[in-house]
């Protein structure tokens, strides 16, 4: 197999990120395991009523438009028109106001503007190094004084219990989606080869995340001008080598 390891081109994103993805989501995502992630966003960000927050690489909103039903002032920004569309409309149903914005995290609009910043769900790290930092230079210009910005991330030490490949399989009725899941410890990104059998069609894509652990992650805040940086697990509790996620708040 072709195994490819550097980041993707914006064509590879939007392939991958598309109507496949969206066909399987709830099935990866269910609602239930969506509203407790967003109790878990606004305890570890202590958001308010009307807070100004962004979250990029909002996907189809299933984070955004819950922190708005919440009560927060959110705008979505995300590079997949097809999932752009369905977060627009599922706010629509929902009768929350969403600002959402099709764009590219690694050159933000704002300044200044937002009380957090949010990268959810395995959203940081599809770049090369230089970009990757560049994605919180722009989060960090974006918030104002004070500001957050959370992380979530695998926890690097969980993937070491990982066979490597680790196939995954999710199924709707007759459609498959496999995905063959490498993690290269010389570039220390994770490699996803995915196959998607929809409607009788198979289609191929990849998408691969710079895998970065918590002192990583912290210089590379600290140097894109966050004062300091804490861990946590994926629902706010202490974070330990041993937990799947690790989510990172930083404070400008
Ligand atoms: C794993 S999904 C997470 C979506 C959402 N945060 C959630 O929790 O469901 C990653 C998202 O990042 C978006 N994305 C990828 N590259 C991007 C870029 N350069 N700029 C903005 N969004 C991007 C994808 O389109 C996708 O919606």
């Amino acid at each position: 197999m072709d195994c490819k390891t550097n980041e993707l081109s914006i064509q590879e994103m939007e392939s991958y990120f598309s109507e496949d993805y969206l066909h399987f989501s709830d099935l990866v995502n269910p609602p239930e395991v969506s509203d407790r992630e967003m109790e878990a966003i606004w305890k570890l960000l202590s958001l308010g009523c009307g807070s100004p927050v962004l979250e990029l690489g909002c996907g189809y909103g299933r984070i955004a438009n819950r922190l708005a039903e919440k009560g927060a002032r959110v705008t979505g920004l995300d590079i997949s028109p097809s999932l752009l569309k369905k977060a627009a409309t599922d706010a629509a149903e929902r009768r929350v106001d969403v600002e959402y914005v099709h764009g590219d995290m690694r050159s933000l609009p704002w300044r200044e503007r937002f009380d957090a910043v949010i990268l959810w769900f395995t959203t940081f790290g599809y770049f090369d190094e230089a970009d990757n930092e560049r994605v919180l230079h722009e989060a960090a210009a974006s918030l104002r004084k004070g500001g957050r910005l959370l992380i979530d991330q695998i926890n690097r030490f969980h993937l070491l219990r990982e066979q490597s490949p680790t196939y995954d399989i999710v199924q709707r009725d007759n459609d498959l989606r496999i995905d063959i899941i490498n993690n290269d410890a010389l570039t220390d990104r994770r490699n996803n080869e995915r196959i998607v059998i929809r409607g009788g069609c198979v289609r191929r894509m990849h998408l691969s995340i710079r895998q970065y652990g918590f002192s990583e992650c912290s210089r590379m805040l600290r140097s894109a001008g966050f004062d300091s940086v804490e861990a946590y697990g994926q629902e706010g509790e202490e974070f330990t080598s041993y937990g799947p996620r690790l989510v990172v708040v930083a404070y400008k």
